[in-house]
């Protein structure tokens, strides 16, 4: 695998493809990477004929730089799980090549950032929104893949793309789960092992909400006071948020579920690091059917 970590030198190999002919598919990552990454990596496989993965931990996403400090940052088993799964090129920039010093543009979506995880993390989205944009103007990508677990961050990014017309296919991915259902995260190999066990809450919520509709409870009200006793529950588990929202706008869904609708959690479990009291996010997320007979008018 190339191990690249000049936006320059990136730009010239995109080029290179490009004039060859070969289509190139980007993997954005903050490095960690374990199963879901992979499965992006595959998908990426699928649809180009070169996968290149970026690496970079992104400072101007984090909101809180306790959570910057304790992100889990692995490049050299990173670099082996590319080599492994076929990866052809790594962009592993120093931060001062993707914020070189004065850089003073930012890219933001109105609106779609502000509810769910843009509340409790002010910030966090116009980080996010400009490095992919930084990413994806240096790799020039046919495709980029992103995991449906940030999925508010995959519809930003959508609109992202779409308002300036970058031209680059956005492509998502499906939510990876651990064996007890809990979704890949690099955030879990952070957890305790209570922490850990009690972290499996989130997916039974939403299969608890899925369950009750399917059973006929279309009453968003009554579905969230389900998810919320699952999630009360878990003793190391405080509530961030759990919320039905349309799954295109992000707009609150109606009182009474006639369509699809997207089931949004995002929970903090306390854990113990270094014998301190810290607390781990976790977010999961799961776009709920009505069953027939209460879905969408004829
Ligand atoms: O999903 C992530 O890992 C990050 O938010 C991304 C898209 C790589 C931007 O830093």
């Amino acid at each position: 695998v190339r191990i690249v970590e000049s936006a320059g030198e990136l730009s010239a190999l995109a080029e290179a493809e490009r004039v060859a002919g070969r289509r190139i598919a980007l993997v954005p990552t903050m490095g960690a990477l374990h199963a879901g990454h992979l499965s992006l990596v595959a998908e990426a496989r699928r649809r180009a004929d070169r996968v290149w993965v970026s690496i970079f931990v992104n400072p101007a996403q984090f909101d809180d730089p306790g959570d910057l400090a304790r992100y889990p940052r692995s490049l050299e088993a990173d670099l082996a799980a590319c080599r492994a799964a076929g990866v052809d090129l790594v962009f592993a920039p120093p931060a001062r090549e993707m914020y070189p010093a004065g850089a003073a543009t930012w890219v933001g979506v109105d609106a779609l950032c502000e509810p769910l995880c843009g509340r409790s993390r002010p910030g966090h989205f116009r980080g996010v929104t400009t490095v992919v944009a930084k990413l994806l103007a240096a790799a020039r990508p046919h495709v980029a893949v992103f995991g449906q677990k940030d999925f508010q961050q995959l519809v930003l990014i959508r609109r992202m793309v779409r308002d300036l017309l970058l031209g680059v296919e956005i492509v998502a991915a499906p939510i990876v789960r651990e064996a007890d259902g809990l979704a890949s995260s690099s955030r879990n190999a952070t957890l305790d092992p209570e922490a850990r066990r009690q972290a499996v809450a989130l997916s039974r919520a939403l299969d608890v909400a899925e369950r009750a509709l399917a059973g006929g409870e279309t009453r968003t009200a009554a579905l969230l006071e389900r998810v919320r006793a699952e999630i009360g529950a878990a003793s190391r588990a405080e509530l961030d948020y759990a919320e039905l929202r349309d799954p295109d706008s992000l707009e609150p869904a109606p009182d009474v579920l006639r369509g699809p609708a997207l089931l949004a959690l995002a929970v903090r479990f306390r854990t113990a690091e270094g014998g301190a009291a810290a607390r781990v996010r976790l977010i999961d997320n799961r776009v709920l059917v009505p069953p027939a007979g209460h879905g969408a008018d004829p």
